[in-house]
């Protein structure tokens, strides 16, 4: 397995909720999505869908954008 220093640096993840958008994950070094799928993440940062409206769930694309607000 190949050392990732830029997730390394992190004790444990950081979670950031945004308010009417995703939740950002510090240092995860995977998700796992509802239906069990464990994606790798290769980011320092990654932004998890909460509205469930992305086109790829887990992950947020912005949709929440254009959902009117309740
Ligand atoms: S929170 Fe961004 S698409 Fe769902």
């Amino acid at each position: 397995m190949t050392a990732r220093p830029e997730v390394e640096e992190f004790d444990h993840p950081d979670v950031v909720v945004v308010p009417h958008g995703p939740m950002l994950l510090r240092g995860a070094t995977s998700v796992q999505g509802v239906d069990g799928t464990v994606h790798d993440v290769r980011r320092p940062v990654v932004a998890l869908c909460r509205c469930d409206k992305s086109s790829r769930l887990p992950f947020c694309d912005g949709t929440h954008k254009v959902i009117p607000r309740r």
